[in-house]
């Protein structure tokens, strides 16, 4: 067999809903396709700390501290888990630190913004883990199992980080009108983050992601998805979502909204969040802090080998 024959072969096995594992052949493409997604989604972990971060110190009791404190340590840990998915493809781990520091790689969206009252704490860990959760329940069947086993770790984590946050929420909207004032603005500054968050309808026929079932849902499935699930919990707690297009349309079996503003998506992602460059600076001065602890472990690691 021939390499694009093999290719071939390849292509069709997985989009039948065959495995891969780390030490398969694989064809450049693939591998490079699955790398990014991985990659991505470890810079996301590890970025996504920051906003909650600012946080800890400012938990109103310490109970909410000790729940934030280990939300936060989990979600480093999901970063550790899918960087050794990413390395096992064949990029080394410091490369991937370098090109997120550098600018070259991407991290989620939501997590370039501002953070600006202890209600966003509950709004980010309720609705921003929800949103990812129903991609990361999808990335359970991906054809890369090394990546779906992991995502089976990081889902029963993630659902504990949802009730935490829910919890932040309720509580606020069991307490004074300051208070359910300040979820509302939190829910008003966060909605149009977390309806960008899964990225414009892609055409199911030219998403190679889709077609190598990287991924096993469309990016508007898991729109439609999370909006089945979370408007109705949104509503029951007495928060008002702020999109007058938003409804459920029998007719169509879907949810309408307004459209995502998907320029502002694009500029965020490229690094022209609100902090954006702030918490890029802050990963430098904390990597470069750091570098005699890496110095002295992988130093000697390597020495010794
Ligand atoms: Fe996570
Ligand atoms: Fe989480």
């Amino acid at each position: 067999m021939d390499d694009s024959e093999r290719a071939d072969s390849f292509y069709a096995r997985v989009a039948a809903g065959g495995k891969v594992e780390a030490d398969d052949w694989m064809p450049d493409p693939y591998r490079a396709a699955i790398l990014k997604f991985v990659e991505m989604h470890a810079n996301s972990e590890l970025m996504g700390v920051l906003p909650e971060r600012e946080w800890i110190l400012r938990a109103p009791t310490l109970r909410r501290k000790l729940a934030l404190t280990s939300k936060v340590q989990d979600e480093v840990g999901h970063a550790q888990l899918l960087y050794r998915v990413a390395e096992d493809l064949g990029k080394p781990r410091e490369q991937m630190l370098q090109d997120l520091l550098d600018g070259k790689t991407k991290f989620h969206n939501v997590f370039h913004y501002p953070t600006e009252s202890w209600a966003d704490v509950g709004i980010i860990a309720w609705l921003v883990d929800a949103a990812a959760i129903v991609s990361q329940q999808a990335l359970r069947d991906s054809s890369y199992a090394p990546y779906a086993r992991t995502m089976k770790k990081i889902c029963w984590e993630e659902s504990v980080h949802i009730m935490h946050g829910r919890d932040v929420v309720l509580t606020l909207m069991n307490g004074t009108d300051r208070q359910r004032a300040l979820v509302q603005n939190a829910l008003d500054r966060w909605w149009g983050p977390l309806m960008q968050m899964h990225g414009p309808p892609t055409d199911p026929a030219r998403d190679k992601d889709l077609l190598w079932r990287i991924k096993s849902k469309g990016n508007e499935q898991l729109r439609q998805e999370f909006l089945s699930i979370y408007v109705p919990r949104i509503r029951e707690l007495g928060l008002r979502i702020p999109d007058p297009e938003l409804r459920y349309d029998d007719g169509a079996g879907r949810w309408h909204y307004s459209e995502p503003d998907w320029d502002e998506l694009r500029s965020v992602v490229t690094g022209h969040g609100p902090r954006s460059q702030e918490r890029l600076e802050f990963r430098r001065v904390n990597r470069a802090l750091t570098q005699w602890v890496r110095d002295a472990i992988i130093g000697r690691a390597a020495a010794a080998a």
